[in-house]
Parts: C-alpha cells; sequence; structure tokens
C-alpha cells in the first residue's frame, strides 16, 4: 500500500529525528501546521490558467527579482500563525522530513514518514514548491507569478545567486537574505555539487569541469533507469529510510544533498538552515535550489534516454501528501498528479541556447 499523509492538523508530533542537537536547535522543533477548522479535500486540476514560467536566477531580470522580492516580503509580513507564514510554509519541511507525522491512515500508527531517500523525493518537493509558487503569487495578486531556479547546472549559475546575497548594508531589509549560511561560501565562490563537507580548493575553471562531470553522474550513470533516479520504493509499514541509504536516488543523494551541505553554516549546531532537514526552509534558496532539483525530473525525462520514466507502480502513484493550497484549503495531493509539468500549468524558461551544457562531460 502507498504512504499516505494523515491529517496535518489533527496528527503530528514535534519533530525531532535527525536533528542532532534538539536543545540547542536555532529554530523550533515544533513543526506542526496550524489547524483553521478545515477538512481534507481531493485536489483537483485547475483550469484556464496561464503557464507559469520559472527563470533561472541568475538571469532574472529586474522585474521578475523585483516581484519576487516583494512575494517574499509579503510572506514574511503575514501573522505568524497564517498557514502561509514564511514560518510555517518552512515547517512543511520540517513535519514531513523529521517525523512529524505518522502512516496511521495506512494502518501504522507507530511508524513515522519520511518523504526523502526514497522514491517520493521528487514528487513531495514537486507539490511543496507548487503550493508554495501560488501562494507567493496569490500574495501579490498575480496569477503568472513563477518562482527562480537556480540553474546550477550551467557555469553561469554555479555561485550563490546574488539575488539572496545583499550587501551588509541591506541584509535587514532584504527578504531573500538568510543569516545561517556558510559565509566562505558566498558569491563568487564556485559551488561543488559534490562537496562532503571538505573544501577541494580547486581552481574554478576546474570546478565547473567537475560540476558539470557530476550533473552528468546525476542525470545518465547513476539515473540510467526508474528507480535508480527517483529513489527505491518506499510503502507503507516501511521504516523511514536512513539518510545515506542504498535506495536514494541518483540526483538526492548527489548534486542535490552537496548544495544543502554546501549552502548551510557548518558553525550552527545543525549546520542550519540548509544543512538539515528541519531548518532548510528557512533560508529562501531553498526553494530556488528545489526548483532546479524538480527541473532535472524535467531534464531527465527531457533526455529521452530508454528507462527514463517514472514509476508505475500503484504504490508510486497513489502515495499522497496534504498541503495547504493558496486558498487556505487542505487539500490531498498524490504522486499521480504531479507527473505532468502542462497539467500543473508551469514550466522551466531555457534561456541560453545549450540546454545541457553537461552533456558531454562524462567523467
Ligand atoms: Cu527536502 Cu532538499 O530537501
Amino acid at each position: 500500500a502507498p504512504i499516505i499523509a494523515p491529517d496535518i492538523t489533527s496528527v503530528c508530533k514535534d519533530a525531532k529525528s535527525g536533528i542532532g542537537n534538539t536543545t540547542d536547535a536555532v529554530r523550533t522543533t515544533k513543526c506542526c501546521p496550524p489547524s483553521i477548522g478545515k477538512t481534507i479535500k481531493p485536489w483537483v486540476f485547475p483550469t484556464r490558467e496561464v503557464t507559469k514560467l520559472r527563470w533561472p536566477a541568475h538571469q532574472g531580470t529586474k522585474e521578475q527579482v523585483a516581484k519576487y522580492r516583494a512575494a517574499i516580503q509579503a510572506m514574511r509580513a503575514l501573522p505568524e500563525d497564517h498557514p502561509h507564514s514564511f514560518k510555517n510554509q518552512a515547517k512543511i519541511h520540517c513535519a514531513y522530513c523529521n517525523g512529524g507525522y505518522t502512516q496511521v491512515e495506512s494502518g501504522f500508527p507507530d511508524i513515522d514518514i519520511q518523504i526523502h531517500n526514497s522514491w517520493l523525493f521528487f514528487p513531495f518537493h514537486r507539490w511543496y514548491l507548487y503550493f508554495y509558487e501560488r501562494i507567493l503569487g496569490k500574495l501579490i495578486n498575480d496569477p503568472t507569478f513563477a518562482l527562480p531556479y537556480w540553474k546550477w547546472d550551467e557555469p553561469k549559475g554555479m555561485t550563490i545567486p546574488e539575488m539572496f546575497v545583499p550587501a551588509v548594508v541591506d541584509r535587514a531589509t532584504n527578504p531573500l537574505f538568510d543569516e545561517f549560511r556558510n559565509t566562505s561560501h558566498l558569491p563568487p565562490v564556485i559551488l561543488d555539487l559534490d562537496y562532503d563537507g571538505s573544501e577541494k580548493g580547486i581552481p574554478a575553471p576546474q570546478q565547473i569541469a567537475c560540476n558539470l562531470s557530476t550533473v552528468y553522474r546525476d542525470l545518465v550513470r547513476n539515473g540510467g533507469d526508474t528507480l535508480s533516479f527517483f529513489g527505491g520504493e518506499y510503502v507503507a509499514g516501511n521504516a523511514p529510510v536512513a539518510n545515506g541509504a542504498k535506495s536514494v536516488g541518483s540526483v538526492e543523494a548527489g548534486s542535490h544533498t552537496a548544495v544543502h551541505r554546501w549552502v548551510g553554516d557548518p558553525t550552527q549546531p545543525n549546520s542550519e538552515d540548509m544543512g538539515n532537514f528541519y531548518s532548510a526552509g528557512y533560508d529562501p534558496v531553498f526553494y530556488c535550489h528545489h526548483a532546479n532539483v524538480d527541473r532535472m525530473w524535467k531534464l531527465w525525462k527531457d533526455l529521452g534516454i530508454a528507462g527514463h520514466v517514472e514509476p508505475t507502480s500503484s504504490d508510486w502513484l497513489n502515495a499522497s501528501y496534504v498541503f495547504y493550497d493558496e486558498n487556505q484549503d487542505l487539500v490531498r495531493v498524490t504522486n499521480e498528479q504531479c507527473v505532468s509539468l502542462s497539467k500543473l500549468n508551469y514550466d522551466y524558461v531555457e534561456n541560453s541556447k545549450e540546454v545541457f551544457p553537461w552533456r558531454n562531460s562524462r567523467p
């Protein structure tokens, strides 16, 4: 049977799994979503919508960046207990990833849900960003609003996008800034897509070449079939799959986790914010990073290689999560519903002719 999220507003406990140091955690471990008296309804596809076009963060126009800032600002300005508040949006990740929910709906009340390290990784994050984007669009009244993506698979995108790193004087007023980041990894330092906690200190051109090979590795060499790309099966009754387990998908285990570790502040007790599941959502760059991770799913499909297909098992198709949508309705969404980007009405703009600059970077 598939993993099914419970009624998140009534069945939820404080987060603790995966947070090594809960006593001096920088962010709260009380990650349960607010209850506003809603009952869950099945989600339905929206109709008659314009396609939202996600844009590369390092190539955003003034207008795109300004809108994005305004939207995050508006989100930060909401009362903290609002389901759309910046904090409650960040807590979604914490609750789904650090033991907030159990598999009670599938008859296993003593087993936690963990949407990482398995085939739930891509679809869960796709949905998380889907609602996040629509909430931001609604906050600034712009039905075309689309998230930026951190295009770390292209050489020019291989630093933290500048808009997230305002000048020191602007930090207090810039909603895209987050103080809990590794300060030795700010631009113009080139990202290490294979970062394991140790600094390689190699020259930029070499690091860029390594990064392209890492993308190739994650999308082609290590992601040759459905489960190696998505991650292993994870169904009702299974204990949460541990970090580092064999069943982690190629992108999740590789470039995705490397970016988290590279951005998080190693001097904080749990490498907050990006370096731990429970706190990652507090850094606005998280959603920008995950937009690119989501785009990797699309690129992997678009490569058109035999074997690059989504799981077809009903245990994957019918796995479901519960979110507050942009209207503060509590909706249940399934993996099956998120497979087609065109049905979800968003897509990724590719601003360079070279869509796969790493295509010939076979290590
Ligand atoms: Cu849910 Cu990038 O982690």
